[in-house]
Parts: C-alpha cells; structure tokens; sequence
C-alpha cells in the first residue's frame, strides 16, 4: 500500500469555518488523507477563506503567492480555495492565481472526494452551487475519533438580514435550520468522543427554527433538549441578532443551568441614525432595554459584542452615540472593525468617512472596550467559578481552562486532566487571562 497522503489546512474568518474545515478534513479522510501541520510537506493545502473585510480577502490572495513556490518545487502539489471568498470570487481565483486546482463553496465541501478525483485527473474544479443535497447528513458517518473537550456544532446557517455593510447573505445563502434530531444525534456522537462543552454555531443561531417534532423548534427548546444529553456539561451558541433575542431564550438563561451565562450579541452602532442606514432594524435604546431583561433573567452574565467605526456617513456625534452605549452596557468582551466596503454590498456605493478619522475613533473605542473588560476580569477576583480543563500550560505542572464567562483561567500544581469541569477559586487577573487554585 502506498503512504496516506497528507493535508494542511489553513483556516480564515469565524467559527462556522472551523467547524467546516474539520468536516471537509473528515471528509477526506475517507479518500486517504491526514492531516499534518506543515504545508511544506503536504500533498493538498487547502484555504478556508473569509470575505467579510478586504483584508481578510486580499490575505488569501498573498498566502496562494507562497503556495504557488511550493508547487513550483512539487507540481503534483493540489491547492484548492474553499469558504466564503470561494464562494464570492469563484473563476476570478483561479484567472488570479493559476496555480490553485479547485475552487468550492461552503455548501459544496461534502464532494470534495469527487471533486479531488477530477483535479488528480488535471481538470480545473469550480464548485459554488447551493445544493438541494444537505451537505451534514453526506458527512454525518464520520470516524470515531477522540475530541477536545470543547466542540462547534453548526445547527444553522446564512442570513435573511441583509445589513449594509455584510457579505454573509450572500456568501452563506439564505437562512437554513438544521433539523433538532440531527443535531441532538450529533451532539451525543461528540459526547462519546469526549466532548464536555458545545458551542451552537450559526450566522444568525438565535434565528434558528428547525423543523421537528411538533413544528418548529426554537434555540431556546433546541438548549433544553441539548440540556438533557448526559454528559454534556456546557452549552453555549454564537452569533445572536438582538431582534432574535425572544422570550424564551432569555428565559432559558435563568433556567437552564448548562447554558453558560456568557452572550454574544453584537450592535455595531449606538446611533440611531447609523443603525437605521445599517439595515439594523433596531434602536440603540432597544438594545439596552433588552440587556437589561436577559440580565434580569441572569444578572451575572458577560455580554460581548461587535461594533463597526467608521460606517459610511458616520459622524462625530454618532461616534459618541456608540461610546455612551458601550459606558451604558458595560461590557467583558467586544469586537470592533474599522468598516471595510465590500463589493456587492449596499454600503460600499455610499460617503466613506475619513480613514484616518475612523482609525482614531476605532483606537478610543477599544480603550474604552478594554477598559471595561480589565474590569470585569478583576472583578472575578475572589469569586467561585466553574472552568473546563482543556490543556496544560506553558509553565510546569500548570493547566489551562476556561471559565463559564469563557475566560481563559490558570491553575498551578492541581491534579487536573483536559476534560475536567472543576470549582476554582479566581486569586488574580492579568491582561488576557485569569489565575486561580481549585476550591
Ligand atoms: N451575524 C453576526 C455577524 C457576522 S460578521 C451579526 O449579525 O452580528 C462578524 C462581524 O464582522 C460583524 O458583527 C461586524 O461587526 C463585522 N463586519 C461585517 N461586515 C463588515 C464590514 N464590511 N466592515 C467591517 N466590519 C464588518
Ligand atoms: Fe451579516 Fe449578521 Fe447582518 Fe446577517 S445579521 S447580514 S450575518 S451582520
Ligand atoms: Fe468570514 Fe464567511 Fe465567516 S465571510 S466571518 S468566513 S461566514
């Protein structure tokens, strides 16, 4: 038998593209590959690419530059370009860079076996359809293989939103749920393999409505079946719309105890007028009435978000809408972009702001967001949480895990394994993560 060929895979963008690029891993897995760490030494690269800022876009195009030098060492090298500027670019990456042999979408990667026959055979391979076929049940009988004890699970995907500035709807597609059987079989499946925390994946996860028994399943019902699987300790889903933001989900925060007290639910603005021209279809001061209902319902949970600076049109009095928003909500984590005009997108047609106008503003606004997070990590100092070991340290004998509020937490000298879900006592907060000793 000849050696298994080896594949490297490079990941761009969200966690939808995690998880997908350990499927398409799976996936060909089954056609004789493993992966390995080096693109220098593999026979199949493979980027998983993101188109939501320019940056992100024009990154693949640099890396293909170095992987054409590879092929040019080793032309039985294949180069294939998957995901979202997959998706966007399609013929346009091949004219770019000729070397790379396939080109599939994120709705595609379950042929990938077929499509990789055709590129051994010197065919040039496109691939961006949006397949009537469900790409997670061709891939659902994957090998048994031992997991970290902290997985994705994507249960929804696309967008109806349409916000200005966004690729995603037209990258992902229209707004799919995944049926709730599949996923509760799925998420048993990780919790043989070892998997203790899940994290629900979607673009818009809150959205989810997945046909089941009895109709439509909300997320909120979706976590509390989820709740019952024995074994699984965490449940946490990413990302949220505010207008997704129902009842019952906010119910489940104080009911569920799996549910971990830590939101991800992005406003990008704290203008009105802003997040009228965003196609957000809320107002500022909506969004702060509904923080303080989901922390009624847990008083303790860590709200995280995104902000966008520097949107077409904004001015220095929007800015400082969006400033008197974060001082109002207060939050322990946030992601914030300077806005980046994205072909196709509403948004990029309109008045762009001052470039370096909108790199001050980013600057003051992640002082302020860091500010904010500083002290919520401090203020977890004395307390008593819950952290999931996932792996030792950089220092002897010391382990790493995260909190339920999902901070990164270090304990020295315990005799703790990855997987364990154990009390620990925070005694101190550094910049990126906090120390503590089992209770
Ligand atoms: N579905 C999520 C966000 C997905 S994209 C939501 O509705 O919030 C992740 C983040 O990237 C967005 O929240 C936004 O802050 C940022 N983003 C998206 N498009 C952008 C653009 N054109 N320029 C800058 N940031 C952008
Ligand atoms: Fe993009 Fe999120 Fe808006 Fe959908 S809701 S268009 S994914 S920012
Ligand atoms: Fe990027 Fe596509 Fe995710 S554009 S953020 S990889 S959905």
């Amino acid at each position: 038998m000849s050696d298994p060929k080896k594949l490297f895979i490079r990941t761009y963008g969200c966690q939808m593209n995690v998880y997908d690029s350990e499927r398409m891993a799976e996936a060909l897995g089954g056609a004789g590959y493993v992966g390995t760490d080096s693109a220098d030494d593999a026979d199949m690269i493979l980027l998983n690419t993101c188109h939501i800022r320019e940056k992100a876009a024009e990154k693949v195009y640099s890396e293909l530059g170095r992987m054409k030098e590879l092929k040019t060492a080793r032309p039985d090298l294949k180069i294939g370009v998957a995901g979202c500027v997959a998706q966007a670019e399609g013929a346009e990456i091949i004219r770019r860079q000729p070397a790379v042999d396939l080109v599939f979408g994120p709705q595609t990667y379950h042929r990938l076996p077929e499509m990789m026959v055709r590129a051994d055979s010197g065919e040039k391979v496109i691939d961006t359809d949006f397949p009537a076929e469900d790409k997670f049940e061709a891939l659902k009988d994957r090998p048994k293989a031992r997991r970290a004890p902290s997985a994705f699970l994507t249960v929804q995907e696309g967008c109806d939103k349409f916000c200005a500035f966004c690729v995603v709807p037209y990258t992902r597609g229209v707004e799919i749920s995944r049926p709730p059987e599949r996923i509760l079989a799925e998420a048993r499946d990780l919790v043989e393999r070892g998997v203790r925390e899940i994290t629900l994946l979607g673009q818009n996860v809150n959205a989810y409505h997945g046909p089941g028994e009895g109709g439509d399943w909300s997320l909120a019902r979706l976590i509390r079946a989820l709740a019952e699987v024995d074994g699984l300790e965490r449940i946490r889903f990413t990302t949220s719309h505010p207008n997704d933001m129902t009842d019952d989900l906010i119910a489940a925060h104080g009911e569920v105890e799996k549910l971990m007290p830590y939101l991800h639910l992005p406003v990008q603005s704290g203008s009105d007028r802003i997040l009228k021209r965003m196609n957000r279809q809320h107002s500022a001061e909506a969004y702060i009435r509904l923080i303080e209902r989901i922390r009624a319902a847990r008083p303790d949970i860590l709200i995280s978000g995104d902000f966008i600076v520097g949107f077409p049109e904004e001015t220095a009095e929007d800015f400082e809408a969006t400033m008197d928003l974060i001082r109002a909500v207060n939050y322990g984590q946030a992601f914030s972009f300077k806005y980046s005009p994205r072909p196709g997108t509403p948004a990029a047609e309109r008045a762009q702001v001052d470039p370096a106008e909108a790199s001050d503003r980013l600057a003051r606004l992640q002082a302020l967001i860091n500010e904010q997070a500083a002290g919520v990590m401090a203020g977890m100092v004395g307390r008593e949480v819950g952290v999931l070991f996932e792996k030792p340290g950089r220092m002897d004998g010391q382990m790493v895990g995260k909190s339920d509020y999902l901070h990164a937490v270090h304990v020295s000298g315990a005799d703790v394994a990855p997987g364990d879900l154990r009390r620990v006592r925070i005694t101190g907060a550094g910049p990126n993560s906090l120390a503590g000793a089992l209770a």
